[in-house]
């Protein structure tokens, strides 16, 4: 199962992507019962890793110059969330 987030830019830095990705971490660990979700983001997208970190996963790994995006090689930065390290939101 993969997912993919794109805010227009007038909704970006209010919460929305902390949001997206609790419920994407609801539905994968309460409602499914997944293990372990993954995320990547290119080295210089630091919305999202600044996301990524502030929804709970965890920085495991970068891939040196492993994604071609317009003829230039970008680091993949690796991030994770454990089923074990999720808790519901309070409500
Ligand atoms: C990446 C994206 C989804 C972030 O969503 P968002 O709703 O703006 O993020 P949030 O408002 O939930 O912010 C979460 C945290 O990241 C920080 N943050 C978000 N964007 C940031 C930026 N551009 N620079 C620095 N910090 C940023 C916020 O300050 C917040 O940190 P805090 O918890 O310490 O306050 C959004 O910027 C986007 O859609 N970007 C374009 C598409 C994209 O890059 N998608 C990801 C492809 S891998």
């Amino acid at each position: 199962m993969g997912l993919g987030i794109l805010l227009m830019p007038e909704v970006r830095r209010q919460g929305l992507g902390v949001r997206v990705l609790e419920f994407a971490k609801q539905y994968a660990f309460a409602i499914r019962g997944f293990h372990r979700l993954w995320l990547q983001t290119l080295d210089d997208n630091i919305g999202m890793q600044k996301l990524a970190l502030a929804a709970g996963f965890v920085h495991e790994r970068d891939e040196r110059q492993s994604w071609l995006v317009h003829g230039v090689f970008h680091d993949r930065k690796c991030y994770s969330i454990l089923g074990t390290e999720y808790r519901l939101p309070a409500p």
